[in-house]
């Protein structure tokens, strides 16, 4: 097993992922979430979702690497299928899931309950190896797809910020990003029905 890339990832923080997991029936859910890795395993800390209850079914998830924003939007907010992976991430981590425990948070939404999730690697495919590429256009999308995927559980006052805050975040995509975080903000407030 080629575990080698691994090593390179720092322990302990967050990295922005796509999780794949599959229902019992065999359908694939792809959606963005966040992975630390600890040298063995990857610890991820789901709410209540649909990914969760994949997790649970199978003791199964694959882990992709991407940088691609629109990638990320479209995993949130459509149906992103495993082709449109493959010619888009870096690897995928095939890992079986170890440990489910549960835990209490609060955060500005309010107080949750979190499952928290052991992932052990078993595999490791690899992709496109891209060079690594920072680019604020990128940070901006994930930030607002975080909030965006917390859309439902906000008040007005909070969605209104949202709102402040996509229309600042689009004077950075417009000097800073290309084609697909341009895209990706027009699904993002296609979404919440703001006009373009
Ligand atoms: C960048 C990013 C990171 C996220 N991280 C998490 C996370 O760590 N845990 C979680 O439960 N949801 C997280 N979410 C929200 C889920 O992606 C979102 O709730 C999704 O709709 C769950 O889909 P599902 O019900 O099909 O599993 C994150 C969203 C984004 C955009």
């Amino acid at each position: 097993m080629n575990v080698n890339i691994l090593d390179t990832l720092e322990r302990g923080s967050v990295f922005e992922v796509l999780v794949a997991t599959e229902n019992s029936g065999g359908c694939v859910n792809i959606k963005p979430f966040g992975v630390i890795y600890d040298g063995e395993n990857f610890v991820l800390n789901l709410f209540s979702n649909e990914s969760l209850l994949n997790v649970k079914d199978t003791g199964k998830l694959t882990i992709y690497f991407t940088d691609d924003a629109l990638l990320f939007t479209r995993a949130l907010i459509a149906n992103l299928t495993a082709d449109e992976l493959t010619g888009s991430v870096a690897c995928g981590v095939c890992c079986e899931v170890t440990v489910i425990g549960s835990s209490s948070v609060e955060d500005s939404i309010g107080k949750n309950t979190t499952s928290k999730i052991i992932a052990k690697p078993i595999k490791i495919k690899e992709y496109n190896k891209a060079l690594p590429i920072i680019n604020r256009a990128t940070n901006h999308i994930i930030e607002l797809l975080v909030d965006l995927s917390r859309y439902q559980y906000m008040n007005v006052h909070a969605r209104n910020k949202f709102i402040e805050k996509i229309l600042e975040s689009e004077k950075t995509i417009r000097k800073t990003g290309n084609k697909k975080h341009e895209k990706a903000i027009k699904l993002i407030k296609k979404e919440i029905n703001m006009k373009e």
